[in-house]
């Protein structure tokens, strides 16, 4: 699979879109305090930059989900660093919504940690997708069923630091 001559989405739309996203998050939240909460290693370069639009006080914090090769029944959720749940308004940070398993998975597992509310904020979704039931609260961009790459993103590893959001073909 090599890098396509499509661009998804330039570094000038997702900005555009990005600072947008913050807006409404930051509405969605006024006069309260947040927490983010991203998804390694896809959201690393969204978490940056919608933190950043997001005008509220706000700590951050990420995690990884670990799916055993052996068994893929075996998913073990590290977070990176310590990060308090209980009582807070959480925003969960992903950087594409496909069949949404991992996040279902993930949403119930971090309510066993009482967050006061839980929301989910994606960049990309999958709609057509989907095999559960799971809306995202804020959605970036709708996207076509293909391989996404750059922006965080991956395909076997490369392409996360690209700037903008192509396809791999
Ligand atoms: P889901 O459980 O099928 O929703 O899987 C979601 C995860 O798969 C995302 O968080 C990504 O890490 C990965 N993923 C799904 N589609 C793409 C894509 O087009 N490009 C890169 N990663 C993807
Ligand atoms: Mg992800």
């Amino acid at each position: 699979m090599n890098l396509s001559r499509d661009i998804l989405k330039t570094e000038v739309e997702i900005a555009d879109r990005v600072r947008a996203l913050g807006q409404e998050v930051t509405q969605h939240y006024k006069g309260q305090e947040i927490s983010l909460l991203g998804v390694l290693k896809g959201s690393f370069i969204f978490m940056a930059d919608l933190a950043r639009q997001v005008k509220l006080p706000a700590q951050v914090g990420f995690l990884e989900i670990i799916t055993s090769r052996k068994t893929e029944f075996m998913t073990e959720i590290v977070f990176s660093s310590s990060f308090r749940i209980e009582g807070t308004h959480l925003l969960i940070v992903e950087d594409i919504l496909d069949t949404g398993v991992t996040l279902a998975y993930l949403m119930q597992q971090i309510q066993l940690y009482q967050p006061r509310t839980l929301r989910v904020c994606t960049l990309l979704d999958k709609p057509h997708r989907r095999k559960v039931d799971l809306q995202p609260d804020h959605v970036g961009f709708q996207v076509p069923d293909r391989h996404v790459v750059g922006y965080g993103l991956d395909y076997q590893g490369q392409y996360r630091n690209l700037p903008y959001l192509g396809y791999v073909e």
